[in-house]
């Protein structure tokens, strides 16, 4: 994904000057019901031939790109859904989208562009559309999250390059909106990311990792106000097919909040965190029963894809009751728990605390501590006590003790 020489200083050029790369929004609707979203700039560079040699054009996707509702579809009769933008004169770009089940991804790009339009080429010694396919384009997420992708992405196809920027896209939505849920992509991940340390050597049995620092995690709002914070350490449980090793291995990662980009999105019954760490990506997802005032930690969704996996690995679980509490309150919990995933996948969390509603002042309310904090701190009044009552027991026996001994004597 290199961006062409020339086209980077003109990029950077056209983001100096205001509405040059122009958002876009485009969806796909079917019936009532929007099933492909997408927001977005795109910058395209296209090579033409001109009639004594060639010339280049860059233009970005105008203010004015609509969506053609008769090519674009939402995947009826065995056609993949499509969303197909129309600009200009019978300019179009297409993205076509595919799902497995578990993700979906950017199948193919397909741009066509029309010679014929002599105010985008001029000299042309051609006519007509030209049509150009790229079927690498390396968008892709779980199924059920937004794509997202602040930084250039460039995909070539024939003679053309179409860079986006600010990207949020989504297709098999499961409401008509964007999902709050966020998968961020790599280019992000990497350019806030410290720089990548040097390839370990493959160690033949990874060492227990110890206890995960912990880590403070914000999420802002529209606003720009903190409305999610999290203080915690986080240790990943994962079993997944080891290349090297050719058999199922269980490895234990922790979350280093060094390395960790936090996204995520608020709502009044719906709020999710998004920690991503260069190839892993947990996404928390917290629910308000809004009837009850409380809420709870209901998904988790782990995508990883590390160097020794034979595949990426993904678990979600989107019905779970971890970290119940009210409305108002933080929940806390400083001894370590196991959040149970999929067989494959549990997270460990160690000195936990969370607040993903009502947070006011980017501070964490008064806390509402778990069961398990409350019984360790149990342990030390149980053991004074006894040892309390160990004490009376030995002084009252050394006392009747004496008063014996004492009685004895009088006899004499
Ligand atoms: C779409 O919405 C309109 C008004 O909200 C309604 O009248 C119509 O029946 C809906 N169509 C479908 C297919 O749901
Ligand atoms: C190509 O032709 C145009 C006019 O037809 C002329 O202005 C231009 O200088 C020519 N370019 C080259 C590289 O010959
Ligand atoms: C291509 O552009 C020409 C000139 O603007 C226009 O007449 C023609 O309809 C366009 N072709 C398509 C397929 O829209
Ligand atoms: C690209 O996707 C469209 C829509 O799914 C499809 O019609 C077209 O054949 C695909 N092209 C290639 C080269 O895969
Ligand atoms: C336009 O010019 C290119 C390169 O000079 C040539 O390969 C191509 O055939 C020309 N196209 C037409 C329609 O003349
Ligand atoms: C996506 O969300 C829809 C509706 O919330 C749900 O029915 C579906 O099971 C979810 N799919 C996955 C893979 O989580
Ligand atoms: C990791 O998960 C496995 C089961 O998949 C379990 O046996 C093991 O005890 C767990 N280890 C830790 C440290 O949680
Ligand atoms: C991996 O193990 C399976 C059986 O456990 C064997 O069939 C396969 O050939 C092995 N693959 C490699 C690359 O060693
Ligand atoms: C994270 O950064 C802090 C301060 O820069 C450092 O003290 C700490 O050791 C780092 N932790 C890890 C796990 O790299
Ligand atoms: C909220 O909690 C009540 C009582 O536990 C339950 O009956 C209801 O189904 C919950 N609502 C939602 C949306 O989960
Ligand atoms: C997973 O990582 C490998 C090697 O780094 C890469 O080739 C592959 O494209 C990645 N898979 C996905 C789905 O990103
Ligand atoms: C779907 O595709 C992803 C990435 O290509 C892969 O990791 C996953 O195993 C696939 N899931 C299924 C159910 O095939």
């Amino acid at each position: 994904m290199k961006v062409p020489g020339s086209l980077a200083p003109l990029f950077v050029a056209c983001l100096g000057i205001l509405g040059c790369t122009q958002a876009v929004t485009l969806e796909v609707k079917e019936g009532n019901s929007t099933c492909i979203k997408a927001e977005l700039s795109a910058l395209l560079f296209i090579t033409y031939s001109t009639f004594n040699s060639t010339s280049n054009v860059s233009t970005s996707l105008p203010d004015s790109t609509s969506v053609d509702a008769a090519s674009s579809s939402c995947g009826a009769a065995g056609r993949p859904p499509w969303l197909v933008a129309v600009f200009g004169s019978g300019h179009t770009l297409g993205l076509s989208f595919a799902t497995n089940g578990s993700f979906y991804s950017v199948t193919n790009l397909t741009l066509q562009y029309n010679l014929s339009d002599t105010s985008l080429f001029p000299q042309s010694n051609g006519s007509g559309v030209v049509t150009v396919v790229s079927s690498s384009v390396g968008i892709w997420a779980p199924i059920n999250t937004t794509y997202r992708c602040a930084s250039p992405t460039t995909i070539r196809a024939g003679g053309a390059a179409v860079t986006f920027s600010a990207m949020r896209l989504e297709a098999y939505m499961p409401d008509n909106d964007l999902s709050p849920a966020e998968s961020v992509c790599v280019a992000d991940q990497t350019t806030t990311t410290a720089p990548p340390t040097p390839t370990t050597t493959a160690a033949p049995a990874p060492t227990p990792p110890g206890t995960p620092e912990t880590g403070e995690f914000s999420v802002t709002n529209s606003s720009g106000s903190v409305c999610l914070l999290a203080k915690m350490g986080l240790q990943l449980n994962v079993s997944y097919v080891s290349q090297s090793q050719n058999k199922t291995v269980q490895e234990l990662v922790n979350v280093n909040p060094n390395l960790t980009v936090t996204s995520g999105s608020c709502g009044g019954t719906t709020a999710s965190l998004v920690l991503t760490q260069q190839t892993t990506m947990l996404h928390l997802t917290f629910t308000m029963n809004s009837t009850t005032s409380k809420y709870h930690l209901s998904g988790i969704n782990l995508l990883a894809n590390w160097s020794d996996m034979t595949a990426p690995f993904s678990a979600s679980n989107s019905s779970l009751d971890y970290l119940q509490s009210t409305l108002g309150r933080s929940y806390m919990c400083n001894t370590e728990q196991t959040l149970l995933v999929v067989p494959a996948f549990s997270l460990n969390t160690f000195r936990l605390q969370v607040q993903p509603f009502g947070v006011t002042d980017s501070q964490f309310a008064a806390a509402e501590e778990c069961q398990l904090d409350q019984d360790q701190m149990l342990i030390p009044i149980i053991v004074g006590a006894a040892l309390a009552g160990l004490v009376l027991i030995i002084l009252v026996a050394y006392l009747i003790g004496r008063k014996r001994s004492h009685a004895g004597y009088q006899t004499i």
